[in-house]
């Protein structure tokens, strides 16, 4: 073989390492690329996905509204249908529902707190004799109105959102509150 003929042959050989490569890496290039996006883009459609779980909202029937005086505070406890299966007890929750009484338009209002306290989420108890929320953890204290009176909740308690329907008082099923999370702005 002449020497012109094995140049040809080992630059054919060169040549087809070369387009290896070059596939290789475009190959490489593409699925970084791709795996890329889906770190950016899984989040985002989860986002959305929990967006439009949030919409549809889960109303808690509490019962008539005459199991509730005006004026007085009463724990309602109920099974969240927030809850998964594996919550067990856990799912059992409570919320102090205070009537407020008719507003200047005769409309019933209600105040709905949350059990938890807003320092680190332990289910406070009502005292009507002193008129204060108490939370056993680490003596946070809070007004009948919900607000803070005293101890390391930066906060007063959480309310849920409630509406009227034929009669029945209802409650937006609570999530667990946080700072970031309230169950509502209590502006
Ligand atoms: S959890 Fe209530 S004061 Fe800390």
């Amino acid at each position: 073989m002449s020497n012109t003929g094995r140049d040809s042959s080992s630059f054919a050989k060169d040549l087809d390492r070369r387009t290896f490569f070059q596939w290789l890496l475009l190959g490489i290039t593409v699925a970084v690329g791709l795996l890329a996006t889906a770190a950016f883009a899984i989040p985002f459609i989860l986002y959305l996905m929990g967006s439009l779980r949030k919409r549809n909202t889960l109303w808690v029937n509490l019962g008539p509204i005459d199991k509730f005086p005006v004026g007085e505070t009463r724990l309602e406890t109920f099974a969240n249908p927030l809850g998964q299966p594996w919550d067990g007890m856990t799912a059992n929750t409570g919320v102090y529902v205070r009537n407020l009484g008719k507003n200047g338009d005769g409309n019933e209002q209600f105040v709905v707190f949350s059990v938890n306290c807003a320092h680190l989420g332990c289910p406070v108890t009502w005292f009507p004799q002193s008129g204060l929320f108490m939370c056993p953890c680490h003596g946070g204290v809070y007004y009948e109105n919900g607000e803070r009176a005293s101890g390391p909740p930066p906060r007063g308690l959480y309310q849920c959102a409630w509406q009227l329907r034929d009669g029945k008082l209802e409650i937006q099923a609570p999530h667990y509150p946080t700072l970031q999370n309230p169950l509502k702005d209590r502006g």
